[in-house]
């Protein structure tokens, strides 16, 4: 045992009316009550739909924490479109993610950009879930490890061990995002073991003993429980599933 308390991540992407997303958090209220003892448990919904779940949630005292997709590193001003720090914190955002792929590749996103989200989001005092992955092209060419630690670093660039001590990395290999092929949980491991020993080497053994690395990629009730069986493995960033109640209910609970 490592220790460390899983956490399990949904991420609803760009899906669910405010209306939607009050029936699925009211639903996930009832069917996680038992689940969320053992494992910490967050939803991220659209900025749109933010308020009213955490009406429910904290209403109702319900152990989900709130979370969101995407955050802008300014405290404010003239930044038409985006979102700042505050604006999250005061919703009672907990865990904010950062450096998603499809914020990298389809809104160009930077390793810049996200080490200067990172560090917004710890300032506000919020949990990054730092994302990272590589390409299925990048994979083939045996390059996953230079990708992953690349972006791994270049995202923590400037922080101090204590703060990535608190941190979340979600390692989640670009061709397996809702395509239905998952890494095998032997190749999952494998990375997030590299993650945990470079974050050993850059900030020494503490921090890399208490961050959290989650898997994400086509994460499924049937995959959960052998994923999880990885020892740097500490938890999963669910997308397309945590849509549906059921099958979010059964990953969370897969001990
Ligand atoms: P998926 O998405 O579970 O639909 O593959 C994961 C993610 O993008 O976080």
């Amino acid at each position: 045992m490592s220790g460390r308390r899983p956490l399990i991540s949904g991420n609803w992407k760009m899906n669910l009316t405010h209306l939607d997303a009050i029936n699925l958090v009211q639903k996930l209220s009832y069917s996680l009550a038992d689940a969320t003892r053992r494992v910490d448990v967050s939803v991220h919904p659209p900025f749109t739909a933010l308020r009213s779940v955490q009406t429910i949630l904290d209403v109702d005292d319900v152990p989900i924490a709130l979370g969101a997709q995407n955050v802008h590193w300014q405290a404010g001003g003239a930044y038409t479109g985006e979102i700042s720090p505050a604006m999250l914190a005061k919703l009672n955002v907990r865990y904010v993610i950062v450096g998603h792929s499809e914020r990298r590749q389809l809104f160009g996103e930077t390793d810049e950009d996200v080490n200067k989200k990172v560090k917004a989001v710890l300032a506000a005092g919020m949990v990054p879930i730092l994302c990272v992955g590589e390409t299925l092209g990048e994979r083939e060419e045996g390059r996953t490890a230079e990708k992953v630690l690349g972006q791994l670093r270049a995202g923590l660039s400037g922080l101090d061990s204590a703060a990535i001590a608190g941190m979340v990395v979600a390692y989640e290999p670009i061709w397996a995002i809702g395509t239905g092929r998952t890494a095998t949980p032997d190749d999952a491991q494998a990375v997030c073991a590299a993650v945990r020993r470079a974050i050993a080497a850059d900030a020494g053994e503490a921090a890399a003993a208490s961050v959290r690395i989650q898997y994400g990629g086509s994460v499924k009730a049937g995959n959960i429980a052998e994923l999880m069986s990885g020892s740097d493995i500490d938890g999963a960033l669910v997308g397309g599933a945590s849509l549906d109640p059921e099958e979010f209910t059964a990953i969370v609970s897969y001990r």
